[in-house]
């Protein structure tokens, strides 16, 4: 498929996703993008918001449709797929997937992804927010110590220059529109070679232990203390540090 044909840009709005499930409802093609360089209401999982000083970071949202039974695992492929492009646009740079679908540079959250679906209707809005030239003094003070960007301004990042939110719109759709069509097993194995959280402590809302990797179905599988296995479907979990 190819993304960002149609792509709708805005200096300002509310959120992307937002923007996006309006044109969607009133009959946009599927490949549709939309973009901002500032939101006002931007939306993070969770009921959470989501903040990024204009012009520094990619807020992308993609209208797939019609959907069918390879997108089933779009929460675990849409990650990969950021990961690519960020690994594209920072040469060097190695991206992690932190379940369910953030993208981490050495334990931080470097990208948030935000689907909003509805299957009865065929569609789903992919929602990806990319921090690309955020000084760490401008994320949100209790965001400070665990969000990164791909460069950092302040550092200069040794001379690199950042990407700007337009190039990596166009990357983002490149490999979004490979990864989106990807099968389960090439989805599922590239996940499983990104994933920062096997073997490592983490806690969620009801428990801890110590995470071991994802199942088919996608849900993550964690070995609790007494040696039980759970499965979390959905939710948050947290490193243990
Ligand atoms: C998360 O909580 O990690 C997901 C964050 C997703 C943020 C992006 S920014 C572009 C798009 N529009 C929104 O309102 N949210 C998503």
């Amino acid at each position: 498929m190819i993304l960002g044909a149609p792509h709708r840009h805005f200096r300002v709005t509310d959120s992307t996703n937002a923007r996006a499930r309006e044109l969607v409802e009133a009959g946009a093609p599927g490949g549709t993008v939309v973009t901002a360089a500032e939101q006002t209401a931007g939306r993070g999982r969770q009921g959470r918001s989501w903040t990024a000083p204009p012009e520094k970071a990619l807020l992308y949202s993609a209208i797939l449709k019609p959907l069918d039974e390879r997108h089933l695992l779009l929460p675990l492929s849409v990650p990969l797929a950021v990961c690519e492009t960020a690994e594209e646009l920072q040469p060097g740079i190695e991206c992690q997937v932190k379940w369910p679908n953030d993208v981490w540079i050495d334990s931080r959250k470097l990208a948030g992804v935000l689907i909003e679906a509805k299957p009865q209707d065929g569609w789903a809005v992919i929602g990806v927010g990319l921090n690309l030239s955020i000084a760490p003094d401008e994320f949100p003070p209790d965001l400070r110590e665990t969000a990164v960007s791909l460069f950092d301004p302040s550092v200069g990042s040794r001379g690199k220059v950042s990407p700007t939110p337009h190039t990596a719109t166009a990357v983002l759709n490149r490999h979004l529109a490979r990864w989106v069509e990807a099968d389960r097993a090439t989805i599922l194995a590239a996940w499983r070679s990104r994933d920062a959280l096997r073997g490592r402590e983490i806690s969620w809302d009801g428990g801890s232990g110590v995470a071991d990797g994802i199942e088919d179905s996608g849900d993550l599988v964690v070995v609790a203390a007494g040696g039980d296995r759970v499965v979390l479907g959905a939710g948050e979990v947290h490193l243990r540090l």
